[in-house]
Formats: C-alpha cells, sequence, structure tokens
C-alpha cells in the first residue's frame, strides 16, 4: 500500500495517534464529511491499526509491531514524502527503481527476491528489516559513493557494538547483521540514487551473520527510527560540506582500516594493508585508492 503524507487515512492516524476524537470532530479539523472519515478509519483498520469506538469517539489501541503508518510517520519526519509499503514483495530496490521517483521510501516485512551486493542473494525471512530509499541529491557523480558510506555509518551508530567493513558492511563481532545495495537510475546529470537496506534484527541471521535480537533487547522499530534519523542527519551533513567529518568518524568505526585484506574490484584482485578511507571516499590500500569491490579482511 501506498501512503503520502497529505492523505486523509495519514492525518486521521496523525490525530488519533495524540488524542481521541470523534467522527464529527475529525470532519470539522479536516474539512471533510463524516462518511469521509469514517472511509478513512475503516482503510486504517484494514491495515493493522486497532482502533477501539466509544461514546467520545475513535482512539487507537496499542500500536506494538511496525505498521505501515508508523513507518509513514518516522519516514516523514525524515524528509520522505511517500511510502510505499508491503508484507511480502520481490525486492524493495527492484520496486524504487520501478517506481523511479526520489524521496520515496519502499519497506517490505519480507523479500521473496532480496538482492545483494554482486548479484548476491539477499535471504529476507520475517523479523528483519528491508527498506530502499530513493534521492535525487544535488551532488557530483563523482561524490555519489559517499551516500553508499554514510548509510553504512548510519547503521552502525544505530545499533551497539558494531564496525563498519568497507565499504559498507556492519558487523558484530566479525559477523553481519547489514548489508547495503546502492543503485543508480537514470539520467547521469541528476541520477536516482537507491539505497537498500537489509537489518537482520528478530530473524534467524543465515550463516556467518548476526541478529540485533541475539544480544540487544532492541525492536525492529528502535532500529528502524534510529537508522533513519541517522541517515537524515548525515544526509544533511554531507549536503553542508560536512563530508570531512563524517569521513573521519567512517573512518574511525571502519575495522578495514589497518587490516591486511584482499580486494576483488571489476578488474583487478589487490592484497595489502587497508591505511585509510580517502578524502573521496575511497579505500586506501598499499597506497592505491579502490573505489569498489568485494573486501575480504585476512588478517
Ligand atoms: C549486501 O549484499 O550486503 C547488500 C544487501 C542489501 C539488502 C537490501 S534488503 C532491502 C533492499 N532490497 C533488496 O533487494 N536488497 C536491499
Amino acid at each position: 500500500m501506498q501512503i503520502s503524507k497529505g492523505s486523509t487515512d495519514y492525518r486521521i492516524y496523525r490525530i488519533l495517534s495524540e488524542k481521541q476524537a470523534s467522527g464529527e470532530k475529525l470532519g470539522k479539523e479536516l474539512g471533510i464529511t463524516r462518511t469521509a472519515v469514517w472511509k478513512a478509519v475503516q482503510k486504517l483498520k484494514e491495515n493493522s491499526i486497532q482502533i477501539e469506538s466509544d461514546a467520545n469517539g475513535y482512539r487507537i489501541i496499542g500500536e506494538k509491531e511496525l505498521n505501515p503508518y508508523m513507518v509513514a510517520r518516522i519516514a516523514f519526519e525524515n524528509g520522505f514524502e511517500e511510502i510505499h509499503f508491503y508484507d511480502v514483495i520481490d525486492s524493495t530496490n527492484t520496486r524504487a527503481r520501478e517506481y523511479g521517483k526520489p524521496n520515496v521510501l519502499f519497506f517490505a516485512n519480507r523479500q521473496t527476491a532480496g538482492r545483494g551486493r554482486h548479484g548476491r542473494r539477499w535471504v529476507s525471512d520475517e523479523g528483519g528489516l528491508y527498506f530502499s530509499i530513493t534521492l535525487s541529491p544535488p551532488l557530483d557523480y563523482t561524490d555519489l559513493p559517499k551516500l553508499t558510506l554514510i548509510a553504512g555509518l548510519s547503521v552502525a551508530e544505530s545499533i551497539p557494538d558494531t564496525e563498519i567493513k568497507w565499504p559498507n558492511d556492519v558487523l558484530i563481532n566479525g559477523r553481519k547483521v547489514c548489508g547495503i545495495l546502492s543503485e543508480l537510475h537514470g539520467e547521469v546529470e541528476r541520477p536516482l540514487v537507491i539505497i537498500g537496506i537489509g537489518i537482520n534484527v528478530e530473524n534467524p541471521a543465515p550463516e556467518n551473520g548476526i541478529s540485533v535480537s541475539e544480544l540487544f533487547d532492541i525492536s525492529r522499530k528502535e532500529v528502524f527510527e534510529l537508522v533513519l534519523r541517522n541517515f537524515s542527519k548525515n544526509y544533511r551533513m554531507l549536503l553542508n560540506g560536512s563530508w570531512n567529518e563524517l569521513r573521519k568518524e567512517i573512518e574511525r568505526r571502519c575495522s578495514t582500516i589497518g587490516k591486511k585484506v584482499r580486494v576483488v574490484t571489476s578488474s583487478d584482485v589487490i592484497e595489502g594493508i587497508a591505511e585509510s578511507i580517502a578524502e573521496d571516499g575511497s579505500l586506501v590500500v598499499n597506497g592505491r585508492k579502490i573505489y569498489a569491490g568485494d573486501c575480504i579482511h585476512l588478517r
């Protein structure tokens, strides 16, 4: 389902999240008929919002799990304009690419064809977080990889005891808790950037992976809200020219630095000590800059 900021159902959800209100009052506040209010309330009910009504009007009762409207609230508070929520879908990155508009968030409870980097599969069972955001940033083409790096930073800032494996895997105790797949779509002058984030939260983690819930008592909602908040903060910093500060924070959290690594790029295999994250976001290995590749920590 699709939710936009100005839709009647979303506006009613926001009012009822704050207070109990009658159909008449809601109608007056939004300038719509009581029938329109009733229809919107039915839509909320059909989409996992528990609403009770008594003599004082409608009220929302207990919202425990992440529901479409909660996802929408968190997304809208962090600069997005529209959300698409699916219980099950092939891949949120694929949906985002097909839709082709910026500032939209695609969220799924499960994916049947979750995609990872380098053509790999991303197992997307219930309990994990799977979402993609679309942006059309006013940045130079060569600066776009920085967005992927700040996405990794944002996840690392949101979950305790994490480290970043260059370019943007997030690990706990050397095991992967989050993967990020960034894709570009459209014109080179102003491409659509799609950042897909998969986080093992309450799902059983695949081999060599780890789930947040194995170690911490943090819900999907909390992780999702923190990641979006941190991403929006870091994105603003990037656009405001604070890249160097972000780069230092990424470098500080990046466990690849100082390790012996093997990086497989599209044309080469480079082995050596990872020295730093350069000003342009590349990984420096033996004095050589690497812009993209699959990185293995050797020791
Ligand atoms: C990786 O290989 O580490 C990247 C995994 C990215 C998975 C996420 S889940 C949401 C989005 N939709 C996809 O199909 N992939 C990304």
